[in-house]
């Protein structure tokens, strides 16, 4: 994969890992990426998963011609990137090391070594000629790690971002859905709460002409591309709502909830409601569940009340809202209870942490089945959340 005359890609492809980070579903692989800037001197952005170590330096080696890499910048520890860094210092002994100071305190934990006779430490501002290309850094704290740097090349105009702008999917899986839908679910999976940091870069980056942005995962983004993933990027990092809708998700022992969510979402698109995305919780993946809870301006959950609280996997996924900073939304409820209902009351003490959130006053309350007292429930609650 050619990025420009003298960027080019020499990343891999996972098709072997079944969950990426120990918990994210990845049926269409995954891709490390990995770069290589030719000048004067040679920069090699980033190595990949250990698995692939052999791979890449492969890769990197029919770039290289009879060449050596002069400088390996480093812009992200976690291990699916920085795993080769010690095989490439082997590799290649007189080749630099540049990163951020505290990524070299993590090479050391990691490692035993911190590279102390070949580092060259960068941070906000530094700047790193090869040649024609410059090298400008551009700190990018908490992004999603404390000591991600972002690298900034002036004279083609391509900005190496890490894991932001990343997405699940190798890059041999021409994926259908585009780069939004999992780009999305990545997101706001591993970098959602950190919509402030995020912000702040992005900051950052429009003071910058970006003609590509090179993730450390799925595809090299150009021209209208790059437009419009920079576009999602400061919705979602701003908590913004990136289509307008209602989000129903529902948790169901025998099925009553089910049929009230259900029955709910009838009644929202009757109303003209643009667009329902509805989802059992315990069925479907979690964070597609994640995504779309941040997708849409409204979030209607329906549950059951269990051990005189909330049933399990609600209360689970409730957690991941609040602690990935969930806000600026309207939420309804619709709770089952055969004799003490208490899982509405539950889920909107969960949510006391968040800010900007706006509890409808009316709800949905089943006693075992539904009947018409919660069918008309359920039309005042369509009402309310449409408002
Ligand atoms: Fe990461
Ligand atoms: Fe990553």
């Amino acid at each position: 994969m050619k990025i420009t005359d003298s960027i080019k890609y020499i990343g891999v492809d996972d098709h072997e890992i079944d969950l990426f980070e120990g918990q994210f579903d990845v049926p269409n692989g995954m891709a490390y990426n990995s770069y290589i800037i030719i000048d004067e001197k040679i920069a090699v952005m980033d190595s990949v998963d250990a698995h692939f170590g052999e791979q890449w330096l492969s890769n990197l080696k029919n770039e290289l011609s009879d060449r050596k890499p002069d400088y390996l910048v480093v812009q992200h520890m976690e291990m699916d990137h920085s795993a080769n860094i010690k095989k490439f210092a082997e590799s290649y002994p007189e080749a630099k090391i540049v990163s951020s100071k505290m990524a070299f305190v993590m090479m050391k934990s990691y490692f035993g070594t911190d590279f102390a006779d070949r580092q060259l430490v960068v941070a906000e501002g530094s700047k790193l000629e090869l040649g024609k290309h410059t090298l400008n850094f551009i700190a990018a704290p908490n992004v999603h790690w404390p000591e991600v740097i972002f690298t900034y090349e002036s004279s083609e105009k391509v900005l190496f971002s890490a894991d932001a702008f990343g997405k699940f999917g190798a890059n041999d899986y021409d994926d259908p859905e585009g780069w939004a839908c999992e780009a999305r679910r990545y997101y706001f999976g591993i970098v959602g709460k950190f919509g402030a940091n995020v912000q702040a870069v992005l900051k950052k980056a429009a003071a910058l002409e970006i003609n590509t942005l090179a993730p450390l995962h799925g595809p090299v983004l150009s021209g209208d591309d790059a437009k419009e993933s920079l576009r999602l990027y400061d919705i979602w990092s701003s908590y913004g709502v990136e289509t307008e809708g209602v989000c129903v998700l529902y948790t169901s022992v025998y099925g009553n909830t089910k049929q009230a969510a259900e029955k709910f979402a009838e009644i929202l698109k009757v109303k003209g409601c643009p667009k329902v995305a509805i989802s059992d919780l315990a069925r479907e993946d979690t964070y597609e569940c994640v995504e779309d809870a941040f997708r849409y301006g409204k979030l209607v959950l329906a549950t059951t009340t269990y051990n005189g609280s909330v049933f399990p996997i609600m209360r689970e996924f409730i957690e991941h809202l609040t602690e990935r900073g969930y806000q600026n939304r309207k939420i309804g409820f619709i709770e089952n209870g055969s004799w003490a209902p208490m899982a509405a009351k539950n889920m909107a003490t969960m949510f006391e942490s968040c800010k900007n959130l706006t509890f409808c006053e009316s709800k949905a309350t089943i006693k075992i089945a539904m009947n018409e007292e919660t069918n008309a429930q359920l039309e005042k609650l369509a009402e309310e959340i449409l408002k």
